[in-house]
């Protein structure tokens, strides 16, 4: 039995999936279906009987204790946090409660497992963090190696920085065998519509502004979610417990890009009059935007025989695709809060970097 902390969400619910079809392993799903968690990303998997779910929100220590408790698993896969850097900006506290405090709990609790089941080797902790802990890089300067010291710049970057951080103190105090990955930008079916790439799809085919922060020449470093998810599976098979993985796409693009290859690919699938690229704004800047995120992978390729398969070009067709055969999953997912983040942050002439604007 392993536990998946945030399964609902867009990367755990791939993971739960590739699971489910390549293992013969049950898992438990633990989340607190915030508005980034939606049961529906599982639909599919609800009655496969290797598959549990728990509604538990991980700032519930005793809850949290109980689901470990039961299940017994002999790994763990931490994913669930609070994930959009816009949020963080405008309300940092959840970030803190559930990505620190929140890990903290689970650490609590994974550690009493494993010292109840005789601390035996196999156990694993695989924490699922991000390469924005590293902070920004000049157009220059080379990727992110294992090595980088940490500069997190944002209250999202920083809360993950603090949960790697509590990671690491378990290993090194407790000797729980942990994992830690940092991953740059995923993109591909069931991302909630609030990050780049689902926004801009969602925008453009509403016929609304791209709203492109700054110059668009901010570059991030895009990997398929599936090839995330086997990342994943292998540092949990074959990691060795204290390491830190870099997992990236070696697909580094500007912000402006990626939209514009957006709009060409909705103009084949589903042409405008007048095409996509007029949609396109710039606006005011995120505050504290990293400048270039990129990812050196060849610790992972040397030590675990991981490479990426899905390139840039191929991965976002089959996004484009995903979002245009799947409307009633996101009309399901645009809830009343979803809107009141959107009107919020992208209401016209607001700026986005306005702090005194509520979401
Ligand atoms: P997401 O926002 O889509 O999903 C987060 C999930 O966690 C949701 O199902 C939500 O309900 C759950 N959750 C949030 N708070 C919770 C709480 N207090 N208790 C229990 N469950 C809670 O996130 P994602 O994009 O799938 O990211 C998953 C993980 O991967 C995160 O830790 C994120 O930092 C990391 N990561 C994401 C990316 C990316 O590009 N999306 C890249 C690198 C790393
Ligand atoms: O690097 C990994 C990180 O990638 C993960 O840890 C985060 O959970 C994930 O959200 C993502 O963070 P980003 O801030 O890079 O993702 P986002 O989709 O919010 O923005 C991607 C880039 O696009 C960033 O440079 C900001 C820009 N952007 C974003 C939005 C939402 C825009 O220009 N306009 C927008 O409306």
């Amino acid at each position: 039995m392993i536990l998946v902390t945030g399964g609902c969400g867009f990367i755990g619910s791939n993971f739960i999936r590739l699971w489910l079809a390549e293992k013969d392993e049950p898992l438990v799903n633990l989340d607190a279906l915030t508005y980034a968690g939606n049961a529906e990303n599982l639909a599919d998997i609800q009655d496969n009987p290797a598959y549990h779910f728990e509604k538990v929100d991980l700032r519930d220590s005793k809850a949290v204790r109980a689901v470990v408790d039961f299940y017994r698993p002999r790994a763990v896969l931490h994913f669930a946090a609070e994930s959009h850097v816009d949020r963080s900006i405008k309300e940092p506290e959840a970030f803190l409660q559930t990505n620190v405090m929140g890990t903290f709990n689970l650490l609590d609790s994974a550690l009493n497992a494993w010292r109840e089941q005789g601390e035996p080797e196999e156990f694993r902790f695989l924490h699922v963090s991000t390469d924005e802990v590293y902070g920004s890089l000049s157009m220059t300067d080379p990727a992110f190696t294992e090595q980088h010291p940490y500069q997190p710049n944002s209250p999202y970057s920083a809360s993950k920085a603090a949960s790697d951080h509590l990671v690491r103190a378990w290993h090194h105090t407790y000797g729980l065998p942990v994992l830690t990955s940092n991953c740059s930008n995923n993109y591909g079916p069931y991302q909630f519509p609030e990050k780049l790439i689902p926004l801009m799809i969602e925008r453009a085919l509403a016929g609304e502004t791209l709203p492109v922060y700054g110059d668009g020449s901010n570059v991030r470093d895009w990997l398929y979610v599936e090839d995330h998810c086997k990342a994943l599976m292998v540092v949990l098979e074959k990691g060795v417990p204290g390491e830190t993985y870099n997992i990236g796409g070696r697909a580094e693009r500007s912000n402006l890009d990626v939209v514009e290859s957006l709009t060409n690919m909705l103009q084949i699938l589903k042409p405008r009059q007048g095409g996509y690229r007029e949609l396109i704004e710039c606006v005011p800047d995120r505050p504290g935007h990293d400048r270039r995120y990129a990812i050196d992978t060849r610790f992972i390729s040397e030590q675990l025989g991981w490479y990426p398969d899905v390139g840039f070009g191929d991965g976002l067709l089959k996004t484009v695709e995903w979002y245009l055969a799947n409307r009633q999953w996101v009309d399901n997912v645009k809830s009343g809060e979803y809107m009141k983040w959107v009107d919020g942050h992208y209401a016209a002439g607001s700026s986005v970097s306005d702090p005194s604007e509520n979401p």
